[in-house]
């Protein structure tokens, strides 16, 4: 079958994968194609056990794998078919050398660049899909346009807003697309590509452009924007624990104002993933270097506030539990960065997990998606940790359970059940808010939320 275009996605991660799985399923007259430097994820994205678990894109791969939809490792050949290349590899926080801990590590996608320049034999759109520094295009086009080939390459920014957990629903209804491109005449024509994809499910009005640096700038402060809401809330947690207020009638009362607006205003043991920590890090790391002193503490406290809310969850704990925890068996329910997915990285529940270990807790770790994770990002750590996918076993013989995650399926377990098969007195840390408190004190649990009183049976 002859296709109308061949869109290219490099690099097939949480962002390529269900970006690339999306725009294949709405645009059939497309040729979609993902490829990766890692053979062993191609592979599974070839097989009925895909790399990532995202609600909805098991089903979209398998119906039209094979048909508009391919992965290969053959990114040469991919590249030189191409018309538009996404490049969606990571970008992770540097941990070497200058700016390291702050600034983005741009060498994958400096690589990529390389190798689209080696392989290309005809102009292309290079479409920036991860999230980058403003004014990486600038670079990515010096690397690009340094070509011998007379080859003509122009770079448009379409940063992805997608969360993990809801990737295809957000993509599917996204409330925005956003394009940035140069003012130029190809620029515009390169943009119009570009919006001509995302036509096929989204209205116009839902489709903005700007130019590049604003658009790779908006992607940022998106970010910073949304982890700032949760330190916000947090920060109001510790202050509702002081006062006998209660977080979560705070977040309803602030909430119903529209100015505020009521999302993102669960209290919690912190934001995680990987995007929140390093976009920050990275803005704190751009206003530094514009001399914008207050502008980078600013944010650099977000990240801060977030830290401290993670030690404060396991210090609660210790001190809650008579001071010490040291061989005590304590299950933690959830280890993923939020409900939905397998993801854990920068998850709250890895910094948690070592600092009980590091008191000496004995843990019993259970989530539904996540725990192959789990046991990689706990490897090398000293200390005893059982990996239980189910959570009575995990809480069987447990003097504390403490919710890292808020799977709703933890929402409705037998508490009964697992309060007679631990130890007392036994004690529930809800570090997300999710369960009926009153029920589980009546139950007989000492049971500590998150900004409000606790419910303990000790006088
Ligand atoms: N995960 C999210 O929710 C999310 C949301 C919006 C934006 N982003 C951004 O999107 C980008 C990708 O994030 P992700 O979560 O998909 O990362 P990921 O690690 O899941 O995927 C990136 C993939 O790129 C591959 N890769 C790296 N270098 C390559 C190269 N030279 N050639 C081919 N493949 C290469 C890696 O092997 C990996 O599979 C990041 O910049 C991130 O900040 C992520």
């Amino acid at each position: 079958m002859e296709f109308e275009k061949n869109i290219l996605s490099i690099g097939a991660g949480y962002v390529g994968g269900p970006t690339m799985s999306v725009i294949a399923r709405q645009c059939p007259e497309y040729r979609v194609e993902l490829v990766d430097i890692d053979h062993e994820k191609i592979a599974r994205w070839n097989s009925d056990d895909l790399p990532i678990y995202e609600p909805g894109l098991a089903e979209i791969v398998q119906s039209i794998r094979g048909r508009n939809l391919f992965f290969s490792t053959d990114i040469g050949a991919a590249i030189d078919r191409a018309d538009i290349i996404f490049v969606s590899v990571n970008t992770p926080t540097k941990t070497y050398g200058y700016g390291a801990g702050m600034a983005s590590d741009l060498q994958y996608w400096e690589q990529t660049a390389h190798t689209i320049v080696q392989h290309s034999r005809g102009d292309k759109i290079i479409v920036e899909k991860s999230t980058l520094p403003v004014r990486t295009a600038e670079a990515m086009e010096r690397i690009l346009s340094a070509n011998d080939k007379g080859l003509r390459f122009e770079v448009v920014s379409n940063p992805e807003f997608l969360a993990e957990g809801s990737a295809i629903n957000d993509l599917m209804k996204a409330d925005r697309v956003l394009i940035g491109h140069h003012q130029s005449k190809t620029g515009r024509k390169a943009a119009r590509e570009i919006v001509d994809i995302y036509r096929h499910w989204l209205p116009a009005r839902r489709i903005i452009t700007t130019n590049v640096w604003s658009s790779e700038l908006s992607k940022l402060i998106a970010n910073a924007f949304l982890a700032q809401r949760i330190s916000s809330i947090n920060a109001t947690a510790q202050i509702c624990e002081r006062s006998d207020a209660d977080v979560q009638e705070v977040a309803r009362a602030i909430g119903t104002d529209r100015r505020i607006g009521p999302r993102f205003l669960n209290a919690s043991v912190g934001f995680g993933g990987s995007c929140f920590k390093k976009d920050i890090l990275n803005l704190v790391y751009i206003a530094r270097s514009f001399g914008l002193e207050e502008v980078a503490d600013y944010w650099n406290m977000v990240v801060r506030l977030n830290e401290a809310q993670k030690a404060r969850f396991v210090r609660k704990m210790v001190s809650a539990m008579f001071n010490t925890v040291a061989g005590k068996k304590i299950a933690l329910l959830g280890f993923a960065f939020k409900a939905h997915t397998g993801d854990t990285r920068e998850s709250p529940a890895i910094d948690i997990a070592r600092q009980l270990l590091e008191e000496r807790a004995v843990l019993a770790i259970s989530d539904p998606r996540a725990l192959d994770n789990a046991r990689r990002d706990l490897e090398g750590i000293p200390g005893k940790v059982e990996f239980q996918p189910d959570p009575y076993r995990a809480a069987d013989g447990a003097s504390a359970l403490a919710i890292l995650t808020e799977w709703p399926e933890y929402r409705d377990l037998d508490y009964s059940r697992i309060y007679r098969r631990m130890n007392k007195p036994a004690f529930v840390f809800d570090g997300r808010n999710i369960l009926n408190h009153p029920v589980l004190f009546k139950l007989g649990f000492n049971v500590y939320p998150l900004g409000k009183k606790g419910l303990s049976h000790f006088r």
